[in-house]
């Protein structure tokens, strides 16, 4: 036990040794970035030094982050098959962006890591239905209120003399989306209560159709929506937070002054003719009608079809690099260069210790920090070749070794080359002894694959919560989407027990 310090302290000591030079890089190369921990930048933040509209002109683009789960302010709809951001809020974002004169990137992701992005220039602004708070005024700007609400609880139909007000959810379990007012509110004040957050507002939604919660507290408008969307659903006023609470705003990163001065010009504009109102308000109810009539997960195939499209792009790319990764990497573990075989030694062992999922993570947010534009498709199949290279490389190597040296010797002696009797003796015998084990390994990547979906990539599994959230339904999407995995893996294992068999007559 007490050798364990020194060790942690050295470990410590590397990964700074590491990610130093990695983050000054990074802060170099990234032109946006104006608050960085160093001591350096710290006069970085006055006013002088605010480019953000200049900035935002300059590249052409207002990238606006939220959460698109909460209707009327924005949810998603689909237009020939391809997914609208919509709402009333996004309607907003239409026109910032056009007074801007600039074009509108709509950046959906979960509620909670929305000010994260804020903060490290992800997004230029965060449109979310979000309140000020003075906790998030600590971190963020906000522009001019655009508008004001209550909090309502939502229950199903069936339990609607059983919960009237609030005390009535004593000992029972009240849904809420994290990193919200509505979060921070039932902790305070329904102590009485089990709390449950969740991470989007249609799983809370599902949560509550299969009775995993007892009522979800939303802000009216948004619990009304899901009501009058659905006909099992039911909501009422919650009486929580104070009357003049629940003004929302539009988020700004600390010192961001003259974008907010231009979205407050904006809003000024909008309020003026009350398009909120008058306009974007009837339009987002029209969208929700005509979504409620054919939601159902059918009509929903070309998002599983889409999937399937990025699940087996990111699956073919990656069984190529990841078998060339493994190759090379197998040849310098065996290597007799002491140098060769320690880098391989290090791959191997650091890949297969550690979790595909936070891998992925790693290098969408770690090396995406130093190339920003590196889309997360291309992140995805990075990081997962890199770990099935890790081990492939174990597979083939496992394969060198189950043969016999006279192998290499006889072919030697006939006149070949090192490199020749590696490519025509060995490899090809190794090839047929490794298939079963390389055959399992690209199985389980093709699978491995929906972790991917946590970076945003459109994959299956992906796809699959998007038609969750759309059609409230929980478990068909996940039944669907299971049955497409497995047609796919049982057609892959019928493609490679062909060439097993073939190899074998060919020996
Ligand atoms: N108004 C609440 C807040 O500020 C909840 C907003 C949730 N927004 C959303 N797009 N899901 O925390």
């Amino acid at each position: 036990m007490k050798h364990l310090k020194p060790l942690f302290m050295l470990f410590i000591l590397c990964a700074s040794l590491i990610f130093a030079p990695l983050n000054a890089f990074a802060a170099a190369t990234s032109s946006s970035s104006s608050s960085s921990s160093s001591a350096t930048s710290s006069s970085t933040n006055t006013a002088a030094t605010d480019d953000s509209l200049q900035r935002v002109k300059q590249k052409g683009t207002l990238v606006v982050g939220t959460s698109a789960d909460y209707p009327p302010f924005e949810f998603t709809t689909k237009q020939n098959g391809k997914t609208k951001y919509v709402g009333f809020e996004m309607q907003l974002a239409r026109q910032f962006a056009k007074d801007l004169g600039v074009k509108l990137v709509i950046k959906n992701m979960d509620f909670d890591s929305l000010l994260v992005a804020l903060e490290t220039h992800k997004v230029d602004t965060v449109i979310a239905g979000m309140n000020v708070t003075p906790e998030r005024e600590k971190n963020v700007d906000f522009s001019k209120a655009y508008y004001k609400g209550n909090n309502f609880f939502l229950i199903n139909k069936a339990d609607k003399n059983k919960y009237k007000s609030a005390k009535n959810f004593t000992g029972k379990t009240v849904g809420v989306q994290n990193g919200t007012t509505q979060y921070n509110l039932v902790k305070q004040y329904m102590k009485y209560a089990h709390m449950r957050g969740l991470a989007k507002v249609s799983s809370l939604v599902i949560a509550l159709q299969s009775h995993k919660v007892d009522g979800v507290l939303l802000d009216e408008p948004t619990a009304r929506a899901y009501a009058n969307n659905n006909s099992n659903l039911t909501t009422f006023n919650s009486h929580l937070g104070s009357s003049n609470s629940g003004a929302k705003a539009m988020a700004f990163a600390k010192g961001d002054k003259s974008l907010e001065a231009a979205a407050n010009q904006t809003i000024d504009k909008v309020q003026k003719k009350d398009l909120i109102n008058k306009k974007w308000l009837p339009q987002a109810a029209k969208y929700m009608n005509s979504y409620k009539k054919h939601n159902t997960v059918a009509s929903y195939w070309t998002f599983f079809a889409k999937g399937v499209e990025y699940t087996l792009i990111i699956t073919i790319v990656s069984v190529i690099f990841g078998f060339l990764l493994g190759t090379l990497f197998a040849l310098m573990r065996l290597s007799q260069n002491k140098l060769l075989h320690g880098i391989a030694v290090c791959y191997i062992e650091f890949i297969r210790g550690t979790p595909m999922l936070v891998q992925i993570m790693f290098v969408y947010f770690g090396i995406g920090a130093i190339i920003q534009s590196m889309p997360a498709l291309v992140a995805g199949i990075i990081a997962v070749a890199i770990n099935s290279g890790a081990y492939v490389a174990e597979v083939i190597r496992s394969g060198i070794q189950s043969l016999p040296v006279g192998q290499t010797e006889a072919a030697r002696s006939l006149g070949m080359t090192k490199k020749q009797a590696f490519r025509f003796v060995i490899m090809p015998q190794a090839l047929r002894n490794i298939w079963p084990a390389l055959g399992n390994e690209f199985i389980t990547l093709l699978k491995d694959s929906s972790l991917v979906s946590t970076i945003g990539v459109g994959e299956l599994m992906y796809q699959t919560q998007l038609v969750q959230a759309d059609t409230y339904k929980g478990v068909l999407p996940l039944f669907i989407t299971m049955m497409i995995y497995f047609v796919l893996t049982f057609t892959l294992t019928r493609i490679l027990n062909y060439f097993e068999r073939r190899m074998k007559h060919a020996h």
